[in-house]
């Protein structure tokens, strides 16, 4: 089977911004939004997602003006159905207009969050108008390719209990922890497209289900700036991008946008 999936032109690319936690004041917050924003309801081949420190996910949700460019948020262990202080339930994520929910961020993972939260907090969401957006991805390469056993464990583990119908909801985001960071070596588009056809197939043999699997999306997540966007959503056989650094201010992001827009 070829596990290349040609994009056709009714799909849009999903470009998500993860600010994590460097966005420090509400208005800066307010401010990039508005500008994204502004950019992102025209565009007609992007969805693009806004995923903010919680602390504006409700207020950035009062300035979402179209299904263009809406707001995700960010954390695996601070959601739960049960009383627990320090936490929040996906209910409140909904209600506060958010639609993605980033979950098993590699920096997550570092600070000792496990495959059995991240399993738990996806089963959570997908009760829930919801996406889940995975992120997936090995710490460094290994000459014998035994990260390709890592990165199927992490989705089967995460996602492997899930009916059909809610694993079509999961966006995947592929970010190889060895390209993340300003020194970081970069994974070439090649390396990408590889890693998303690896992943489909991983799919495949779990669901043996081949609509799923040539339809789930796929983000690629390591360093992605306007630069190196559209060869990871063309060589590279993304669906989308997941972007930290380059999200934080809107003509940067807006420039990965509109490229994103012309392809
Ligand atoms: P970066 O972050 O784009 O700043 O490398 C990506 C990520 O951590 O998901």
């Amino acid at each position: 089977m070829n596990y290349s999936n040609a994009r056709t032109t009714k799909e849009k690319y999903l470009i998500i911004g993860n600010w994590k936690n460097q966005v420090s004041s509400g208005a800066d917050a307010r401010k990039i939004f508005q500008g994204v924003s502004k950019c992102a309801i025209s565009l007609r081949h992007v969805e693009t997602v806004i995923c903010p420190p919680m602390m504006y996910v409700a207020e950035l949700g009062n300035m979402v003006t179209s299904r263009n460019c809406v707001i995700g948020t960010q954390g695996t262990p601070t959601l739960s159905q049960t009383v627990r202080t320090g936490s929040i339930s996906p209910e409140m994520i909904f209600r506060s207009r958010a639609r993605y929910v980033i979950i098993g961020h590699s920096e997550e993972r570092a600070h000792g969050v496990t495959n059995d939260e991240i399993t738990a907090a996806l089963s959570l969401i997908v009760q829930h108008p919801l996406s889940p957006v995975l992120c997936i991805g090995e710490i460094k390469r290994d000459t014998g390719h035994k990260y390709y056993r890592l990165i199927s464990e992490q989705i089967m583990a995460a996602v492997g209990h899930l009916s059909h119908a809610d694993l079509a909801r999961v966006v995947i985001a592929y970010e190889p922890v060895w390209a993340i960071g300003a020194n970081a070596q970069p994974c070439s588009p090649d390396e990408c497209a590889i890693m998303v056809r690896f992943i489909r197939k991983t799919i495949l043999d779990m669901t043996d289900n081949e609509h799923l699997a040539m339809n789930i999306k796929i983000l690629y997540g390591g360093s992605v700036d306007a630069d190196n966007a559209k060869n990871y959503l063309t060589t590279g056989e993304a669906n989308g991008l997941l972007v930290g650094r380059a999200s934080l201010h809107a003509t940067t992001f807006n420039k990965i946008l509109k490229i994103a827009d012309t392809l």
